[in-house]
């Protein structure tokens, strides 16, 4: 399923942006023009990854600071040791999509 979420330029650079699609609740980062799309919620307790600051191509969970891979979904650091789902995103003309599984 193919799910129009944004423009790219509306969403801000190295800030995660919480979008909902369904009952799924993702958290998209623009880096420079690339967009990447995890899961929002941390894999060790209720936070939100949205939140979190960014660095490079990651993202560090605000409550206990452990940082996610944003290509892979991977904790990098403790205390998170699970990964967290992550979406592939793909911009045509600008525009941002969310390719997600029917499933997902
Ligand atoms: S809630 Fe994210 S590391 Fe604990």
């Amino acid at each position: 399923m193919k799910v129009e979420v944004a423009e790219l330029d509306s969403l801000p650079r190295e800030r995660g942006v919480r979008v909902t699609v369904g009952d799924q609740t993702i958290a998209m980062f623009r880096i420079g023009d690339e967009v990447y799309a995890i899961g929002d919620r941390c894999s060790h307790a209720e936070a939100s990854l949205a939140e979190g600051e960014v660095f490079e191509c990651a993202v560090e969970c605000p409550r206990h600071g452990s940082e996610f891979d944003l290509t892979t979904g991977e904790p990098h650091s403790l205390p998170a040791t699970a990964p967290v789902p992550i979406y592939q995103v793909s911009v045509e003309d600008g525009t941002v999509y969310l390719i997600l599984e029917e499933d997902q």
